[in-house]
């Protein structure tokens, strides 16, 4: 059985997990979900994961636009570009056909302000995890390769 291979994608500010409002998104790091994944993949069997940060619109909008024929999925938190970034959303829309996005988010935007109800990326995804801090990304992998493999 061929790999699968999965992008996990952070935007503006989750490099700073850990410090970062730990009441909102929890004290783990974006390394110990990175390293939580990592074992998850490992349980799960098949599973390559590539982890990249960004705080830049543009790198995240050319990472997905990259995945097609590269990535068989992505999971994606584009933090506060989720309310505000067409790009974002037209670039997960664009690969969507051959490369399906799960979006987490830690916290649960529904519960906060107004302005972070509103997702525009969630549109072109098969999902949406949000409000279960750093294990939310487990969940987003183990709903990816499940759809994958049914
Ligand atoms: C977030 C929620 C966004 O509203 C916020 O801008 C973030 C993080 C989350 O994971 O809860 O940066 O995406």
């Amino acid at each position: 059985m061929k790999a699968l291979k999965i992008l996990v994608l952070n935007g503006p500010n989750l490099n700073l997990l850990g410090t970062r409002e730990p009441d909102v998104y929890g004290t783990e790091t974006l390394d110990s979900i990175a390293k939580d994944l990592t074992a998850c993949a490992e349980t799960l069997g098949g599973v390559e994961l590539e982890f990249v940060q960004s705080n830049a619109e543009s790198d995240l909008i050319t990472r997905i636009g990259e995945t097609r024929g590269a990535f068989d999925g992505i999971i994606i938190n584009p933090a506060a570009l989720t309310h505000t970034s067409l790009g974002v959303a037209d670039a997960i829309k664009a690969v969507a056909d051959v490369v399906p996005a799960v979006e987490v988010h830690l916290s649960n935007t529904h519960a906060r302000e107004e302005i972070r109800h509103k997702s525009l990326s969630a549109a072109g995804c098969i999902g949406q995890i949000m409000g279960f801090k750093g294990f939310g990304y487990t969940l987003a992998l183990q709903a990816l390769v499940k759809h994958l493999r049914s």
